[in-house]
């Protein structure tokens, strides 16, 4: 079968200790003069605001910031960071701070150029043409979003995330330092670690590029499994399995920081492109319902998710259980694969995530409609190796109950 697919990063990666140093004269090469950063008090507490500042000032930039950034964010704070933005009329954004505060500032970018409001560009490839230059500078190990086409939001309305998808909204550089990430406590280490490796995952079980169901007319940004996705989501299987638990065991391993920052660059560059399925598809009714982490979430529903696509992928899954440190020498590609799952499920424990949906303050009776939103997520669900019914997602859901 013929493929053809494409791959999209951002425009530059500047990975290393100490690399959030270069900001200023990064700025600079792209002639800014007014740079506008996107943060939260958390970090700015912690110094982090400071240390991305400061290399602005002395490259002789002036420089504001929004700290009213919050985990999981409302599309209330995307409109309130958007308006602090505009009055201060920058003509750079810094989205500083995990997925949270990259993903505001990837809409503030995109409101400051195109106008209109956030809702507007829910969905697949709504966005016009290129978005405001946009830094993106990661403080956790995990969402990616410092290189992916997505922006998620919570409607709080509706009870549910919800997601933009655009290859413009690919930051124009992302500084990836992991000794941003020293300060980020276990809990925050665990959940985004593991939305790495459900990252990862998703992309190398996804449906083959060739089978990829894309409806005659519609455009997405996701393609199915691709080999060079499969390049990236191999790595940072491998990395995420020696260096999670070390990083939350002992936040100031360096070593294991490094691991897990370049395990979620490479996650980030496999899922953006290739896409992930039906975790993520459950995980946004769910999160949005519970206010559980994002990473929380797909760690507590990976595994179950694992053993319902096992038999339509047992090759990749069986490569996963090798990655992660399994030894399968010998072993038929069904009891290889099983351990996939065995491994993911002792790690998720081991590094404290939540094993059943009722743990987080799930209800039985929310199963079936959380079945019936995820349902409606067609973007990601064409990606999963196998199609699923509103029935399959409850079966999930109650296994993971
Ligand atoms: N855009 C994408 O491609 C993409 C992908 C996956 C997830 N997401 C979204 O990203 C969000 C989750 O992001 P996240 O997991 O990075 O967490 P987060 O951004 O929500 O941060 C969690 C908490 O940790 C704090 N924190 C972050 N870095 C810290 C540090 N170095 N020191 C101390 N505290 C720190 C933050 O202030 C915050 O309170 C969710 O909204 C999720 O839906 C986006
Ligand atoms: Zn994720």
């Amino acid at each position: 079968m013929r493929t053809v697919w494409t791959f999209h990063i951002a425009h530059s990666v500047v990975f290393g200790q100490g690399a959030v140093k270069q900001l200023g004269e990064i700025a600079v090469r792209y002639q800014a003069k007014r740079a506008f950063i996107v943060t939260d008090p958390i970090l700015d507490k912690a110094g982090l605001l400071e240390q991305t500042r400061r290399p602005l000032v002395e490259a002789g930039l002036q420089v504001a910031a929004f700290t009213g950034g919050e985990p999981e964010p409302s599309m209330k704070a995307a409109i309130a960071c958007y308006e602090s933005a505009k009055l201060f009329q920058p003509d750079l954004l810094v989205g500083l701070g995990g997925g949270s505060n990259m993903d505001l500032a990837k809409l503030a970018a995109t409101l400051l150029k195109h106008g209109g409001s956030p809702r507007d560009y829910i969905g697949d490839d709504k966005i016009p043409g290129p978005v405001f230059p946009l830094i993106c500078v990661p403080t956790t190990a995990g969402t990616g979003s410092e290189v992916s086409a997505a922006s998620v939001v919570t409607d709080t309305e509706n009870h549910i995330k919800v997601g933009i998808l655009s290859n413009w909204l690919r930051p124009t550089v992302a500084i990836v330092d992991p000794l941003l990430t020293l300060s980020c406590p276990p809990k925050v280490t665990a959940d985004s670690g593991i939305d790495a490796l459900t990252h990862a995952i998703e992309a190398f079980t996804a449906i083959e590029n060739a089978d990829f169901p894309l409806p005659a007319g519609e455009r997405s940004v996701y393609q199915g499994k691709h080999p060079m996705g499969d390049v990236c989501a191999e790595r940072a299987i491998t990395l995420v399995g020696q260096f999670l638990r070390r990083a939350v065991k002992d936040g100031k391993d360096i070593e294991a920081r490094e691991g897990m920052a370049l395990a979620a660059l490479l996650a980030g560059m496999a899922f953006s492109n290739v896409g992930v399925a039906v975790v993520h598809a459950l995980e946004y009714p769910v999160g949005g319902a519970v206010h559980c982490s994002h990473g929380a979430g797909n760690g507590l529903l990976l595994p179950y998710v694992m053993q319902f696509n096992l038999s339509s992928k047992l090759k990749a899954f069986a490569r996963i259980a090798e990655l992660l440190g399994e030894s399968v020498v010998g072993l038929s590609d069904q009891a290889a694969a099983e351990k996939a799952v065995v491994a993911v499920d002792r790690l998720r424990s081991d590094i404290g995530v939540p094993g059943r949906l009722r743990d987080i303050g799930v209800k039985p009776e929310q199963l079936r409609g959380f079945a019936e939103k995820a349902a409606g997520i067609k973007r990601i669900l064409r990606v999963n190796p196998r199609s699923v019914t509103v029935d399959d997602l409850e079966g999930i859901l109650k296994a993971a109950y």
